[in-house]
């Protein structure tokens, strides 16, 4: 029976704090606890959550996974607690980890969610920040390896805006060594800090490749992704970034010109009529609700390992 084991770094704040067969474990046992019931009693760890921005998604998942362990979860409302009004996260996260095995945080500043780090003895987990969202890039390359089998033929397109959503894929695609390309606009190119890293990790040059044209993107590609074309934080650009990626919609159009086997995915929340459409969204090609579905079981893996 597959057990998890102490991973190689305490927290989890990018995908790139996993080696390659950590990742390849945490999806094993993603899928172990997705078709089995695995036993465990995590009757008094207590995960906390914190987020500064919405979620559905990643806190129910947490929840609901945790409470799947045998565990619970404490929501610390940020507004109600003494976070909102200034409370050094140095002092905030010596207390919180006396009272709590691990804590998820979703914030705006990478660097936030690295202060957290920095001060708990507790392993702090990364729900989103404005530069990455490794949980979600981990349900995804799990999404992929259910539909392919493995990753030996994948290509994924990534189509819209490089943001948190796009730098995981990337990291977590160099980790895997699966082909990532991104189709953005002129200007919208991935953060170099991203690319950089991705190439530190993964050496070869035919990985990570950047389009604007998004019908040349897809040719050949068998995992279609796109995600909002405004962030959460970046609501007062919407108008102008509605404008620039006019084209950039996953729709039909596109999906033809893709490999016959392709799928679709998005992390959701989705915007149809922009980064895709109604048609692509109800489509026999998405696999957006079992990607939804697998968040809950890459997380049940990775806290299995985290609080082991
Ligand atoms: N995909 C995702 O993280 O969704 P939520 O914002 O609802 O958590
Ligand atoms: N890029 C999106 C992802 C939401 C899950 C955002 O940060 O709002």
């Amino acid at each position: 029976m597959i057990k998890p084991y102490k991973l190689s770094n305490k927290h989890f704040l990018s995908n790139i704090d996993l080696s390659k067969d950590e990742v390849i474990f945490l999806l094993k046992l993603a899928k172990s606890f997705k078709n089995t019931d695995l036993e465990f009693n995590f009757k008094n760890k207590v995960l906390g959550l914190i987020f500064d921005k919405s979620s559905t998604r990643t806190r129910v998942s947490f929840q609901v996974a945790m409470q799947r362990l045998g565990g619970t979860t404490i929501e610390l409302n940020p507004n109600t607690s003494q976070i909102g009004r200034g409370e050094l996260i140095k002092d905030t996260a010596r207390v919180l980890n006396r009272y709590c095995d691990a804590l998820a945080i979703r914030t705006f500043k990478h660097t936030t969610l690295e202060e957290y780090a920095k001060w708990s003895s507790k392993p702090i987990i990364n729900a989103l920040t404005d530069t990455e969202h490794p949980c979600q890039a981990l349900a995804d390359f799990l999404t992929i390896q259910e539909e392919f089998g493995d990753f030996n033929n994948a290509i994924l397109t990534f189509i819209g805006d490089s943001n948190n959503v796009a730098n995981s894929l990337i990291l977590c695609g160099a980790i895997l060594g699966v082909e990532v390309r991104i189709a953005c606009p002129k200007g919208y190119s991935p953060n170099p800090q991203v690319i950089q890293k991705a190439k530190e990790i993964n050496k070869s040059d035919k990985l990570l490749k950047i389009f604007n044209d998004p019908n040349t993107a897809v040719k050949g590609a068998n995992v279609l992704y796109t995600d909002v074309w405004s962030s959460m934080g970046e609501e007062s650009k919407k108008e102008v970034k509605d404008k620039d990626f006019n084209g950039y919609t996953i729709d039909q159009n596109l999906i033809n010109q893709a490999n016959k086997d392709a799928i679709v995915l998005h992390c959701l929340p989705a915007y149809r009529g922009k980064e895709i459409s109604e048609n692509v969204m109800e489509s026999e090609k998405s696999r957006i609700f079992e990607q939804a579905e697998n968040r809950m079981h890459v997380q049940q893996a990775l806290l299995s390992c985290l609080l082991s």
